[in-house]
């Protein structure tokens, strides 16, 4: 039952506005892509890491990861235009049975959640970390006006892994792509074909890094694990 994991890496990252895209800004000394990828390195059930960047990145991501060490990462492939063209690039490669898709830029999933979110998995076929929403969320229209206010209590906020049962995801994908699909998670692809998503629990400190106050979020998530250590 092996496993593998999509790293979509071929983002600009315009909302974080630095000049270097967000997934190789240097954190406590390494590249957050490198943070990342340690994750899975280090985590038992993973067998192998697919890094989908952009095609001028190729050669000084392989060199990353040869720094760093990385040995379960098989390929480094060419991205595309939107991320689900990134995830589709590294699905072509990969040859496990099961797959989780992760974005580069959330250098902070436990392995805790990894885990729960394989067994998970394994049971239904497709699982996603999510956490219960803490504000109320507002349905609002062109106008600026509140249309309606939905249940909190159903909201769920949606993380990376997100895991499928590898061939379910490819021909999702393949789905997609014939009708021109915009998704902005790989779970609306397979939801598209009738397929049940299971929500397993993530935790908050699993941000994604997108704009630059996330960046001082990062360091006090940091520093908050360090002193747990
Ligand atoms: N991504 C990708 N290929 C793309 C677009 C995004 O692989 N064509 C990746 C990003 O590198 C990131 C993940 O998808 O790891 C999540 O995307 P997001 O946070 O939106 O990153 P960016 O698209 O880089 O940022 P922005 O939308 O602000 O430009
Ligand atoms: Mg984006």
């Amino acid at each position: 039952m092996s496993v593998g994991v999509v790293i979509p890496a071929a983002g600009q990252g315009k909302r974080m506005g630095t000049k270097e895209s967000k997934q190789f800004l240097s954190f406590q000394d390494r590249p957050i892509l490198i943070h990342t990828l340690h994750i899975f390195e280090t985590h038992p059930e993973v067998d192998e890491i697919v890094i989908a960047v952009r095609e001028d990145e190729i050669g000084r991501v392989r060199q990353m990861v040869a720094e760093a060490g990385l040995k379960k990462v098989t390929h480094v492939v060419t991205g595309g235009q939107e991320r689900q063209d990134s995830v589709y690039s590294g699905l072509q490669v990969l040859s496990s049975e099961w797959v989780l898709v992760h974005d580069a830029v959330r250098p902070f999933v436990s392995h805790e959640a990894i885990t729960r979110l394989l067994t998970d998995v394994k049971m239904h076929g497709a699982a996603i970390l999510a956490v219960p929403v803490k504000d109320t969320v507002k349905m609002v229209d062109a106008a600026g006006i509140v249309e309606s206010t939905p249940d909190r209590k159903r909201l769920w906020a949606v993380q990376t892994p997100q895991a499928f049962r590898a061939d379910m995801l490819m021909e999702a994908h393949e789905q997609g792509r014939k009708i021109g699909a915009m998704v902005t998670d790989d779970a609306m692809l397979v939801e598209e074909l009738g397929i049940d998503v299971r929500v397993v629990e993530g935790e908050y400190t699993n941000i994604k890094l997108t704009t630059p106050d996330d960046l001082v979020l990062a360091e006090a998530i940091y520093q908050m694990r360090s002193k747990r250590l």
